[in-house]
């Protein structure tokens, strides 16, 4: 459901950073593993290469300095948060939450954390979250990650899948502002289609046992084709929803930084908003599909490349497993 803007109080977007693992993963490499090419990869997904974690690496090892970078780029540190919420499928442990993980090493003693389960519509579900428990006025600053090792649920020898996802984490804070910040957001879940990616071991349902282990529970199954039909719909009604909300039309968007999970997925979205693909953001070329990190990665290279400056009107879009998917639209 789309929210507009409550217009007492306006809430921005005022930090971000990111984090993804030093070793690359190129389509090259994963032709001497699976049987596939650089060429199907490319011309299916746009993917060239991604970030893989080192064996040991956790979530919260890429979450923590993306998060410093984001606090830091605020003017703030940690003892100034108050709310942290990591959006992630892979946390470092069934419990505690990565975000109580986070915030042992920020040393935010003052903030309330939590983590959030919504696949990769995460970053977009962890924004909206914190959007309303600023609108609320209770907390003033929080931090919002999304990050993921999703390596480690992959099975690396499934070629309809392990080309697709790579590890990474993006990270903003938020804070009331003067002017600007979020205008419009939406979003929305569908549970009837929870089969259709998912990952059925090491949960209560199929806790880790030698059997779940044989049956290769603990990797993610999905069905690609049917994701990619709902995704490209999913995610081109919630942007025409925001902007609705917001009373805005699509040509005064100067950038839509989508989910990054294929490029032809970005493409049909942009025909069928009406957006040029040069307002489109992508880097899956580079990173692949990080998941709940993806919107949050693509959000702080925008920035970075002067993709986006102060005043643009600006839409994040994610669309994930759950189903689930979301946007905001804001003026950066
Ligand atoms: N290399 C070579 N061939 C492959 C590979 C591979 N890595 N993977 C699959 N194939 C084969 C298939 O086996 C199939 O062969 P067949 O026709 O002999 O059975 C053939 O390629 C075509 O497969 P399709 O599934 O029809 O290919 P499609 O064009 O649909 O692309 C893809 C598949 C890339 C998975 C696409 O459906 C997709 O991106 N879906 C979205 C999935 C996604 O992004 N999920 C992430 C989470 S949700 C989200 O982020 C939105």
């Amino acid at each position: 459901m789309a929210r507009p803007l409550a217009l007492s109080k306006r809430i921005g977007i005022v930090g971000v950073g990111m984090q993804v693992p030093s070793k690359v993963l190129t389509n090259q490499e994963l032709e001497r593993t699976v049987e596939t090419s650089d060429e199907w990869i490319r011309t299916r997904t746009g993917i060239r290469e991604r970030r893989i974690v080192e064996p040991g690496m956790a979530t919260s090892d890429l979450a923590v300095p993306a998060a410093r970078q984001a606090v830091k780029s605020a003017g703030l540190h940690g003892k100034d948060l108050d709310l942290i919420i990591v959006a992630t499928t892979s946390p470092d442990m069934m419990f505690p939450s990565t975000a109580c993980l986070v915030q042992r090493e920020l040393g935010a003693k003052s903030a309330v954390c939590f983590d959030l389960s919504a696949a990769c519509s995460g970053s977009v579900f962890a924004i909206i979250t914190a959007w309303h428990y600023l609108l609320g006025g209770q907390y003033k600053r929080a931090l919002v990650i999304g990050a993921e090792v999703l390596s480690n649920y992959i099975d690396w020898t499934d070629r309809s899948t392990c080309v697709l996802f790579g590890d990474g984490a993006g990270a903003c804070v938020m804070t009331p502002v003067a002017r600007g910040g979020i205008l419009a957001t939406d979003m929305g879940s569908d549970g009837t289609a929870a089969d259709l990616l998912y990952m059925p071991g090491g949960g209560s349902k199929y806790p880790p046992s030698h059997a779940s282990v044989d049956q290769r529970l603990h990797f993610l199954r999905m069905n690609g084709g049917e994701i990619f039909r709902l995704a490209v719909r999913g995610m081109a009604d919630s942007v025409q929803a925001v902007l609705k909300a917001a009373h805005r039309k699509p040509e005064q968007l100067e950038c839509c930084i989508p989910h990054q999970a294929n490029i032809r997925i970005i493409e049909a979205v942009a025909k069928r908003t009406g957006l040029p693909m040069e307002r489109m953001f992508v880097n899956v070329d580079r990173y692949g599909n990080t998941s709940a990190a993806s919107n949050l990665i693509a959000l702080y290279e925008a920035a970075q490349e002067g993709r986006i400056q102060h005043g643009d009107l600006v839409v994040l879009v994610a669309f994930g497993a759950g189903l689930t998917w979301g946007s905001v639209l804001l003026e950066w």
